[in-house]
């Protein structure tokens, strides 16, 4: 069983070995992680802290352990659907759209994005910035290359016999994809990567160092692993990111609280900077 205590022992080797601070992340969340590492490692908390301020090539796999990668693409397909009339309403007028996905993960988030707007007509210049504190989930967002049995996890937003998305208009995978029958996986054609980037950012950093502000943040299933504090304060600084009336889209179970919410107008689905 993993204690207070051991969370405190991680928390502080990090603290002293690197600039990750994992002192306000929700405890839940983290000590399961721990627990798994445990087991998977058969070790003890003191093994990890010990081998953590000699090693940094493990004090970087211990960061990436800890973190919790979960998606897919279309993931929450339901939630894309209901950004439709809203989203195609917001692009009317625009002849540029700079995106921040926060927490990217392994990219499906962003290459959904950027086909979901294909899809909807959007055609005008594109930005697409995806970041993550875990370097080797960006590497993978970066080639773009998924397990073909990826598919069959998100079958329910896919619909294979046709080759189109159930939930949305016809797009065919063949258009932004190919499927390597020798490896069996899917990889995002290098033409649809144009527009986009991948690196590592840690929101707990004092500075994000973007050149422009932006029309859209998502940042989905990432806040819910820090504390309401730690929240506040990465919400505050979205709300600085984004541009006059720019768009804020959280998880399903994410939402936000006074007094960060009372700069924020709640509309279909996401939130708009007042
Ligand atoms: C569950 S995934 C969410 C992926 C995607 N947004 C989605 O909803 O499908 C959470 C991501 O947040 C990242 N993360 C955790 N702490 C972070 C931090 N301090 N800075 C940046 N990313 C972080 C993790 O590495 C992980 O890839």
């Amino acid at each position: 069983m993993v204690g207070k205590e051991d969370v405190d022992k991680i928390v502080k080797v990090f603290k002293e070995n690197s600039t990750i601070n994992f002192a306000d992340y929700s405890e839940k969340s983290f000590i399961r992680r721990l627990e798994k590492i445990l087991i998977d490692e058969n070790c003890t908390i003191d093994d990890i802290v010990s081998k953590i301020e000699t090693d940094n090539i493990y004090l970087n796999f211990i960061k990436n352990t800890i973190t919790v990668n979960t998606t897919e693409l279309f993931r929450d397909s339901e939630m894309w659907l209901n950004l439709k009339i809203p989203f195609k309403n917001y692009i009317k007028h625009k002849s540029e759209l700079q995106i921040w996905h926060a927490g990217v993960s392994t990219g499906e988030e962003l290459y959904s994005m950027k086909m979901f707007l294909q899809m909807i007509g959007y055609s005008e210049n594109l930005t697409l910035i995806g970041t993550d504190l875990n370097d080797k989930v960006i590497e993978l967002a970066k080639a773009g290359v998924y397990k073909n049995n990826i598919i069959a996890d998100y079958i329910q937003n896919f619909d294979l016999v046709n080759n189109t998305f159930n939930y949305l208009d016809a797009i065919k995978l063949t258009d932004f994809a190919n499927f390597n029958k020798a490896t069996n996986k899917i990889e995002i054609k290098p033409s649809f990567k144009k527009d986009t980037d991948f690196f590592v950012l840690d929101l707990l950093n004092a500075e994000y160092n973007f050149q422009e502000n932006f029309d859209i943040i998502m940042c989905r299933n990432v806040l819910i692993y820090f504390n309401l504090e730690l929240q506040n304060k990465i919400l505050n600084k979205f709300h600085n990111l984004l541009k006059p009336k720019g768009l804020l889209i959280l998880g399903t179970h994410e939402s936000i609280m006074p007094p960060i919410s009372n700069k924020f107008k709640k509309t279909d689905g996401f939130y708009e900077k007042k």
